[in-house]
Formats: structure tokens, sequence, C-alpha cells
């Protein structure tokens, strides 16, 4: 019996986030190959392709494009930022469009880039969603509104491409470099409640390890179900128990 090479696309891929869990998950597989984005420099071996760009960059799309070729397995789109965190009354517009440049834009030129490559291999694209996107936080309009938006792009994406599978997958609470920031920056925009949340969380050990969250996503990249596509659902979900 022959086997063939997975090629999978993965964002946000640098040191110490969800995408270098991810990587390393779906690089256990020896018949996987990655094919990586982040701003950073990020090296995980043979199997690994890096781009170095930001994906609101024209000449990044274009570059990871030619990385993919013509048949992509499939796609985790998992780069992302918090960004400008204000009140409505004060929000920085400027810096609202940026967020969404990244969140929502990004994903949305990304998968045009690649989505004849997904469909050739009747491929699963996996999205980033977040628990900000259905919960509002004081002051996270850019960051609640552009996952929300995500979650909205991947259902309307799941009814137009019978070929390709596509779930918004938000991770919980995940230890990683995002979420010292929020713990960090203490922004009193926020409730006290919800930064009380946020260092609760961290203090009591309750963070979800970023290895686990990148072995579900590495594993719904390889064996999401097509019947589930247009979901947003938890990476907890008895839904994707025994996934593989
Ligand atoms: N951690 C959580 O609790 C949590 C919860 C819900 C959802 N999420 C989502 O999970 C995803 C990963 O978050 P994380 O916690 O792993 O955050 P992180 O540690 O800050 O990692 C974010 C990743 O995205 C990349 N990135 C950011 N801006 C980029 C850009 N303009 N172009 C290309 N790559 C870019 C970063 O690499 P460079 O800096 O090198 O570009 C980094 O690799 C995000 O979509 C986030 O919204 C996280």
């Amino acid at each position: 019996m022959t086997t063939t090479t997975k090629k999978v696309l993965v964002t946000g891929t640098s040191a110490g986030g969800i995408g270098e869990f991810i990587t390393r998950s779906l690089l256990e597989n020896e018949n996987v190959e990655v094919i990586g984005l982040a701003r950073r420099q990020a090296e995980y071996g043979e199997r690994y392709t890096h781009t170095q760009g930001d994906i609101s960059d024209p000449s990044t799309i274009e570059k990871v494009k030619n990385a993919v070729g013509d048949r992509l397995d499939a796609a985790v789109f998992n780069a992302g930022i918090l960004g400008e965190v204000n009140r409505v009354e004060n929000a920085n517009i400027d810096s609202v469009k940026h967020v969404f440049e990244i969140n929502y834009f990004g994903p949305i030129v990304l998968t045009k880039a690649v989505l004849p490559a997904l469909r050739a291999a009747n491929g699963r694209a996996i999205y980033t969603s977040s628990l900000a996107s259905e919960n509002p936080v004081p002051g996270w309009l850019a960051y609640g509104g552009s996952k929300a938006a995500l979650n909205t792009f991947v259902a309307i994406l799941a009814t137009e491409e019978p070929q390709i599978t596509a779930l918004a997958i938000e991770p919980g609470l995940v230890d990683t470099p995002m979420q010292a920031t929020i713990r960090e920056k203490q922004w009193d925009v926020m409730s006290k409640e919800a930064q009380r949340h946020f260092l609760e969380m961290k203090e009591k050990g309750l963070l979800v390890n970023p290895k686990d969250t990148g072995t579900t996503f590495a594993k719904m990249a390889l064996h999401a179900k097509h019947d589930w596509s247009g979901k947003y659902a938890p990476w907890n979900d008895p839904l994707f128990e025994n996934l593989n």
C-alpha cells in the first residue's frame, strides 16, 4: 500500500503560540508536510517550509500560494492578534480596522488564494475563532467583532464550497503569549470581573495547555468530517472525540 504525503498550511506558526503546537503535532505524522506563515522566522525541520511575512500583505499571500502549489489537503487559519482594546466611544477606528485586516480579511484573502488547491484535494479549512465572538468583553470591540465576522465567513464559505470542509473552532483560554499580554496590560476598560477571570484562570492552572490545543487542531485538519462543514464549535465539543 502506498501512503501519499499530506500538505497542510498553518498560519501563525512562530514560537510559543497555538500555531507552533499545531505544527509540531502535524509533523509527528511522517506523511505530513507543513507550509507555515508568520512575521517572525520559524523552523521545524525538513518537512516544514516557512514563509516569513504579514498575512495582510498581498505579496505574502502570493508567496504562500506559490509554496502551496495546486493541491492542499488542509489549512489552519490560526494567525491572529488582540490589537486595539478600547471603549467604543474612544475607539481608534484605524486600529480597529487593522485587527480586521489580520483576523478577518487576512484569512479570507488567503482562502481565496488557496481555494483551488483545497478543492483539488477535497481539503479541510480550520479557522481559529474565539469565545469572544459570542461573549462580549468590554473593550474588545475589534477582536470580538473580527472573530464573530470570521464565524459568519466560515458558515457562508461552507454553503458555497461543497468540495471542502470549513470549520470555525474556539480553543478556550490557552496558555500562550496572547494570554500573557491580556494579564499584563490590565486594561482599565475591561471590567474588574473580566480582569480577575483572566488572572485566576492562570493562577489556578485552568488555562488550556497549547500542546493539547495543537493536537486537537491537527486532528481536525487531517480528519474533520465533511458533514460538520460550516459549524462554529468549541475545541472540546464531544463531536470531536475519537477524531482520527
Ligand atoms: N490564547 C488564547 O487564549 C486564545 C483564545 C481564543 C482564540 N485564540 C486565537 O488563537 C490564535 C492563536 O493565538 P495565540 O494565543 O497562539 O497567540 P500568539 O501567541 O500571539 O500567536 C499568534 C500567532 O499569529 C502570528 N501573527 C500575528 N499577526 C500576524 C500577521 N499580521 N501575519 C502573520 N502572522 C501573524 C504570530 O506570529 P508573528 O508575531 O511572528 O507574526 C503568532 O505566530 C489567534 O487567532 C487567536 O485569536 C487564542
